[in-house]
Order: structure tokens, then C-alpha cells, then sequence
């Protein structure tokens, strides 16, 4: 038996971390895009600990929801927005969990109803890094988790039809310790989507992001990031 899920997790993020240090894409005065999730919040925590031990200084973070936001408090990193002038809508780096990853670095995220400001975020960044357990390493995506796809409540019904017509199969998300539906820090609901068959996530991205009413799926194929996935033996994977 390996480590667990939860071990990964950490070891994912805290290699990352400390390798794009030690690469210097992680350097001090730098404007960084932070995820959302139980796999980016060790690597917020890492972030911290290295500001902490005076590794870095100056670090600008733009955070992706409030999950993060409260984690940036907490641990004290400086918290801006992508139009402040110090960031200038443009970041260093960003990094952020996903939940699957295929063999060509295509994601699905959005798992946290997150998705929307980390694409915002992770686009506007000239290098993006996904940390991952390995249960997240995936050969196709679509068939198994369900894609999110945040969309403006008054467009439900014909939002899910177009959906149908793409081949899905959608469910509105439901809440949690909540009575309805989800409803994302941005004041939208969730759909998420299961197609049979694998599906082309770049071509998908573009038909379901050009849909009215879809404010933005959870296919991320256009800013293709560097992977760190661990695996249950204990070591960690970089893609
Ligand atoms: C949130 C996300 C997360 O990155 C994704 O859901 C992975 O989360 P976790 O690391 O908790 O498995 O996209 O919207």
C-alpha cells in the first residue's frame, strides 16, 4: 500500500512549489494567479511558508475564489486583482489543481464551481502549473467526470437543449448542506455534462464557451501547463 490521496495531494503541491523555486519561475516580486481546491490550497500554504522563511518577498496574488482569498488572509500573502495597477492583467505564473488530466495536458476542471475565475486567471498567465494525485490522470476526457459548465440562470433550459444537441447528458448541480442548486461565487449555476464517448476537449471548449447564455465551461485547452502528479509510490511525475 502507498501513500493516500490526501498525501499525494501535498506532495504534488510541495514539489511544485519548491521545483519552480528552484527554477526561479517562482521568484521573489512576482505576480502569481492561485487556485482553488484541496490540491492548491497545500500549494498556497507552501507559497506562504517559503515568503515565511524569507525565500520570497513581494509576491502579488490574485486569487480564484474566496476559498482562496480566505486562505491568502490567513496565511497573510497580499491579495490584488487582475486590473489593479500592479498587476497590469497579466501574471507570472499561475497554479491550481484540476480534476483530470489527459496524456496531452488538456483539463477538466471546475469540480469546486471555480472554474470561471481560474480560467480567467490561468489564461492571463505566461506559465501555468497543475499539481495532481494520480487519480486525476486520465488517457480521454468527458466520459467520466462530469464537465462543469457555469451558466446564467435564466438561460437554463435552452442552455441544457444546446447541450443535449453537443451529445451530453447535463445535471444541474445541487448543493450541500445547501437546499437547491449550486450557485458559483460569481452568482451563476452549475451543469455539469457526460458525453458517452470521449470527446475532442479543444474542439468542445470553443462549441460549448459558444453557446449563449454558457458563461464558461471547465475544458482548459489553451494555455497548456507544466504537470506535477503524484503517484501513490511516493514519487512524483512532471509533464
Ligand atoms: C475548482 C477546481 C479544482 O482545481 C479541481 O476541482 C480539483 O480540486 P481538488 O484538488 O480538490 O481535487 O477546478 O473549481
Amino acid at each position: 500500500m502507498g501513500i493516500s490521496k490526501d498525501e499525494q495531494k501535498v506532495l504534488a503541491a510541495t514539489t511544485a512549489v519548491d521545483t519552480l523555486i528552484a527554477e526561479g519561475k517562482i521568484f521573489s516580486g512576482m505576480k502569481i494567479g492561485l487556485g482553488t481546491g484541496s490540491t492548491a490550497m497545500p500549494a498556497v500554504k507552501r507559497l506562504s511558508e517559503r515568503i515565511a522563511d524569507g525565500t520570497l518577498k513581494d509576491v502579488k496574488a490574485v486569487v480564484t475564489s474566496f476559498q482562496t482569498q480566505l486562505a491568502c488572509e490567513e496565511y497573510g500573502i497580499p491579495v490584488y486583482t487582475l486590473n489593479d495597477k500592479a498587476i497590469e492583467g497579466h501574471l507570472d505564473l499561475a497554479i491550481d489543481g484540476a480534476d483530470e488530466i489527459d496524456q496531452k495536458n488538456n483539463l477538466i476542471k471546475g469540480g469546486g464551481a471555480a472554474h470561471l475565475r481560474e480560467k480567467i486567471v490561468e489564461y492571463n498567465a505566461g506559465f501555468l502549473a497543475i499539481v495532481a494525485d494520480g487519480s486525476k490522470d486520465v488517457d480521454t476526457l468527458g466520459t467520466k467526470f462530469p464537465l462543469p459548465v457555469e451558466i446564467i440562470a435564466d438561460a437554463r433550459v435552452p442552455v441544457i437543449k444546446a447541450l443535449e444537441n453537443l451529445g451530453a447528458t447535463c445535471t444541474v448541480r445541487e448543493g450541500v448542506k445547501k437546499a437547491g442548486p449550486v450557485i458559483t461565487d460569481n452568482g451563476n449555476m452549475i451543469v455539469d455534462c457526460v458525453w458517452k464517448s470521449p470527446v475532442d476537449p479543444a474542439e468542445m471548449e470553443d462549441k460549448i464557451d459558444a453557446i449563449t447564455g454558457v458563461v464558461e465551461c471547465g475544458f482548459f485547452t489553451k494555455n497548456k501547463p507544466v504537470a506535477f502528479i503524484a503517484k501513490e509510490d511516493g514519487s512524483v511525475v512532471r509533464r
